[in-house]
């Protein structure tokens, strides 16, 4: 089974990305993990994408299908993926369908203002990549990640002024991805204004609908 989380960013896409995987033992393939970790290495496509994520414009389409196209060859994706990112554009979109079958798709709706306090208040693992919130989803130790004990950070793209941004991306670029999908009878919408638990809940409920 293979399925593509669609939200918009901060909608909770990679939150409920680990509670599947923690659940079914699918892998996540989360493209924004992917390029932010060739920055880190400071690879060559990290330096060619730097500048693009730090400002929250979009790789271009090759850029990530390549990517994507090279990651699903490997063994770790043979129990089912989890896209978390990809697709983001119609191309994507179309690309991924000749790539792989996708399942289902799962849409995290959330209201812009909602999303710009939450970026605000997220905190991100810079070794496991896992996120939490510093009000909704703290961790035990403040500012220590509870899964690896890495030392929390502010992704550069959560200031507000590049979340709207994103925002704006995200409605030109990805939002018209979901009629894409629900033209194939694809698409489950999950309310993802409510609590932590009840999303997941949500979603689990959507995904064994699938199993
Ligand atoms: P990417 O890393 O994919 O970022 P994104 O889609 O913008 O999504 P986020 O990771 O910001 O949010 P999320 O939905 O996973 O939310 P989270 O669960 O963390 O992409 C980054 C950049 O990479 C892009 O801007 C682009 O430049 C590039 N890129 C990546 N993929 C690309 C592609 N395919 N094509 C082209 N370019 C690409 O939750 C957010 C916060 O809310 C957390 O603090 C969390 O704890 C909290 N939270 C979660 N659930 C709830 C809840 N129910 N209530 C309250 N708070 C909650």
């Amino acid at each position: 089974m293979n399925l593509v989380l669609l939200g918009a960013p901060g909608a909770g896409k990679g939150t409920q990305a680990a509670v599947i995987k923690q659940k079914t033992g699918m892998y996540i393939l989360s493209t924004g993990n992917l390029l932010r970790e060739a920055v880190k290495a400071g690879t060559e496509l990290g330096n060619r994408v730097k500048g693009l994520l730090d400002s929250g414009s979009l790789v271009p389409d090759e850029l990530v299908i390549q990517l994507v196209d090279e990651k699903l060859k490997s063994s770790e994706c043979a129990n089912g993926v989890i896209f978390d990112g990809f697709p983001r554009t119609v191309k994507q979109a179309e690309k991924l369908d000749e790539l792989t079958k996708i399942d289902k798709v799962l849409v995290f709706d959330v209201p812009d203002d909602a999303i710009v306090e939450r970026m605000s208040l997220r905190r991100t693992c810079p070794d496991c990549q896992s996120t939490y919130h510093l009000k909704v989803l703290p961790t035990k130790i403040e500012g220590i990640c509870d899964k690896c004990g890495g030392k929390l950070y502010t992704r550069s793209d959560d200031e507000p002024a590049v979340v709207r941004h994103r925002l704006d991306v995200y409605h030109e670029q990805t939002e018209p991805i979901i009629n894409y999908y629900r033209a194939s009878g694809r698409v489950v919408t999950v309310d993802g204004t409510q609590a932590p638990d009840k999303v997941s809940e949500d979603t689990l409920s959507a995904v064994e609908a699938v199993l």
